[in-house]
């Protein structure tokens, strides 16, 4: 059975067939730092609370993390930032394969085949991404699987776009990073990312409004609209505000790129945007809008939002690991044939 793995700055989320549909499984990318004593060792185990215990400490892991935050007043940590492992985070690498493996769980067999989510190289910042990507691929290896990178922008096209025939301009806003992959019959014609997307908007406005990060980011999840009636000053106007300025620079880096590429004039593709990010009512209308004032030398037939934007990614990575078993199954058939 192949599996989907969409490794997130903020979720972490598998994906396997089950029946005629997906299941997912998903776990926040964050942890928290609590002193470590035999009784709250006993009751995490118990509670199964998701935990690892270093010398005198022990990590929370996970959904959990903001809990176990918020009542010991601290601040979540992150092994991701801006879409990679965190050079910042010294255990980075030990959570982020706790967190992996509660997801992905174990292969049903040595070398299943998995296909994970790694972002494309920002155009906006030296960052690189080849360190993050050869490290999951590891850590994947390590629990058995066969691992294979996915670009993150792609999966987002397998996932959206195959009744076009993987034809389109895919955007996924995440938390980290907003990836954007061009492809014509399945053949990526352009990727890139951005090193901005939902975390740039919550630091900006909690910023500008001297409110806690992890305040603005519950506020911005829960009840946020795009529609601009919010009143001034508040977080909610701070958010729209950045929300838009986000936009206008994606946008802006599309047309730029698109122009470098050559892409060829006659296209005519069509738009996905997704990610969290993308998430809050009139996201979709504020970014047909806001493409209408740029050049972009291919004509867009329309934008398109999805239902659920948290799972395009991991969709669309079993989408590809599915479709690489199948084709590898067909391989060994011709070979039993040649054979006969
Ligand atoms: N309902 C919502 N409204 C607004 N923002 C949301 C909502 N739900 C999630 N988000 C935001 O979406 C982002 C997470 O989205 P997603 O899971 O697609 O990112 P990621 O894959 O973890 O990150 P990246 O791809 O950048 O590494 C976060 O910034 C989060 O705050
Ligand atoms: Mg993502």
């Amino acid at each position: 059975m192949a599996r989907g793995l969409d490794v997130g700055t903020m979720n972490i989320i598998s994906s396997r067939p089950e029946g005629d549909g997906t299941t997912f499984v998903q776990q926040r990318n964050s942890f928290v730092e609590i002193e470590y004593s035999d009784m709250a060792e006993q009751m995490l185990s118990r509670s199964e609370v998701l935990h690892i215990r270093k010398d005198d400490k022990v990590y929370v892991v996970g959904d959990d993390a903001l809990n176990f935050a918020n009542i010991f007043n601290k601040e979540t940590r992150r092994p991701m930032e801006q879409g990679i492992l965190s050079s910042e985070e010294a255990s980075a690498i030990p959570m982020i394969k706790l967190i992996t493996e509660q997801v992905a769980g174990t292969p049903e067999r040595q070398g299943e085949k998995i296909f994970f989510s790694s972002p494309a190289d920002p155009i906006d910042s030296d960052l690189s991404t080849l360190y993050h990507q050869k490290t999951l691929e590891s850590m994947l290896a390590d629990t058995g699987f066969d691992p294979e990178p996915i670009n993150e922008g792609m999966a987002v096209i397998y996932s959206e776009l195959a009744d076009n025939n993987f034809s389109g301009l895919g955007v996924s806003f995440g938390a980290g990073m907003t990836n954007i992959c061009l492809a014509y019959y399945a053949v990526p014609v352009m990727k890139f990312s951005i090193a901005r997307g939902g975390d740039w908007i919550d630091h900006q406005a909690a910023q500008a409004t001297g409110t806690p990060v992890d305040k603005v980011t519950s506020i911005k999840e829960d009840d946020f609209t795009l529609d601009f009636t919010t009143d001034v000053g508040g977080v909610e106007g701070a958010l729209s505000i950045y929300y838009e300025n986000l936009l206008d620079y994606v946008i802006e880096m599309i047309s730029q790129e698109v122009d470098q590429e050559d892409v060829e004039e006659g296209l005519d593709v069509p738009v996905v945007v997704t990610g969290g990010t993308s998430s809050p009512e009139g996201f979709e209308e504020l970014f047909a809008q806001h493409l209408e004032d740029v050049d972009i030398p291919f004509s867009i037939s329309d934008v398109q939002s999805v239902d659920d934007p948290l799972y395009s990614v991991a969709r669309g990575a079993l989408v590809a690991a599915r479709s690489e078993e199948e084709s590898s199954g067909g391989g060994a058939a011709t070979e039993q044939q040649s054979e006969d």
